[in-house]
């Protein structure tokens, strides 16, 4: 395939690090003699014609910023009448002839179906939630883990001026990373994530058990995924609304205040709740990753250049690999045991 012009775009729930995938793409493209088109807003982008060029005067001064300069959206083409050939003809409209995909496993799962009929892309893996299947780390991740864990610093001096339960409800929609990395970072006395059951007595132990050392506060962290016995008798995740987006997904928020109402009425003690929210996507992306970032996006056009496709970037060790865009499809990868049972070791 003789490449000449490659789109890019940003899809997906945004996170600290686009922009800097998206400079090192350009930078290096143009070194390469590639054009360099930005898709905008993800998927409807495509569906909708919205195209402009990009050049090193659009990517000059970008790399520290937050958020994405090509915008983002949850558009699933699928969803939309013959969205998939929708975009594989605008492509030819706009003369793309190599596509690189940066986004999560929804994003990436409709980059393999173009890959199937015949698109030349490649995909870079992004996820705050850092459980890509087939990468270690996605760029935003640290980011947020630092976010976190400032507050969590921030909340110990309240929470022991004031003898309280602190609960502090992080992103996470399937799994518990950002929970664990910053409740380990941070100090948490407990960390509740998606891939463990919830055990009131064991959170109501670890509670007195700390009052009983003089210890009088106690600061838990808790995942936004973590699942409870819901009112319907089910266990079930605790939702903000009925709204699905166009993936299916449903708006998570709320378990770190049905967790306070029922430590409230077991152990007597105030409970308050921080939901640290979208707060921990936004703002400028840690130096990690930035250069995690960075080394995707060269590595992401440097795989166009020697003809790869139908793969994405990953980081696996400290090395970045190329493979198959199939891998990210295969569910959401756990927390590992061993971290899970560092942090478990600070319990109480
Ligand atoms: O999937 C990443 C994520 O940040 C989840 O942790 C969270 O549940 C969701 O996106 C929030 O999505 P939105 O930005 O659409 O509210």
């Amino acid at each position: 395939m003789n490449v000449k012009t490659v789109g890019i775009l940003t899809g997906g729930g945004d996170c600290p690090g686009l922009n800097a995938v998206i400079r090192a793409v350009v930078r290096r493209g143009d070194a390469l003699g590639y054009k360099i088109v930005g898709i905008l807003e993800g998927w409807r982008g495509l569906l909708e014609n919205k195209v402009e060029p990009l050049n090193l005067e659009s990517v000059s001064g970008i790399l520290y910023r937050g958020g994405t300069i090509l915008r983002t959206s949850r558009t699933n083409p699928l969803k939309h009448p013959n969205g998939m050939a929708t975009l594989q003809q605008n492509l030819q409209v706009h003369g793309i002839d190599a596509l690189i995909a940066v986004g999560g496993d929804d994003t990436l799962s409709v980059t393999d179906g173009l890959f199937q009929r015949g698109v030349c892309v490649v995909g870079v893996p992004k996820t705050i939630d850092n459980d890509l299947s087939g990468t270690d780390y996605c760029f935003g991740f640290d980011t947020a883990v630092n976010i976190a864990t400032e507050a969590i610093d921030r909340l110990h001096t309240t929470a022991e001026a004031h003898n309280r339960v602190m609960i502090v409800e992080v992103m996470g929609r399937d799994t518990g990373w950002i929970a664990v990395a910053a409740g380990l970072a941070g100090g948490a006395d407990l960390t509740l994530i998606p891939e463990r059951a919830v055990d009131f007595d064991q959170i109501c132990d670890v509670v007195r058990k700390r009052s009983e050392r003089g210890k009088y506060f106690s600061i838990i962290v808790v995942a936004e995924g973590v699942k409870l016995l819901l009112e319907s008798g089910q266990p079930g995740q605790v939702r903000q609304g009925h709204i699905t987006d166009e993936f299916g997904h449903v708006q998570l928020g709320g378990v770190g205040t049905v967790l306070a109402r029922e430590l409230e009425s077991r152990l007597g003690m105030e409970t308050r709740v921080v939901v640290l929210g979208h707060v921990q996507r936004g703002g400028s992306p840690t130096a990690f990753d930035r250069i995690l970032a960075t080394r995707f996006g060269v590595a992401a056009i440097d795989m166009v250049h020697q003809n790869e496709f139908g793969k994405m970037v990953a980081l696996q060790g400290n090395q970045i690999v190329g493979i198959p865009l199939k891998e990210a499809a295969k569910g959401p990868r756990p927390v590992s045991a061993e971290l899970y049972a560092t942090a478990a070791a600070f319990f109480g």
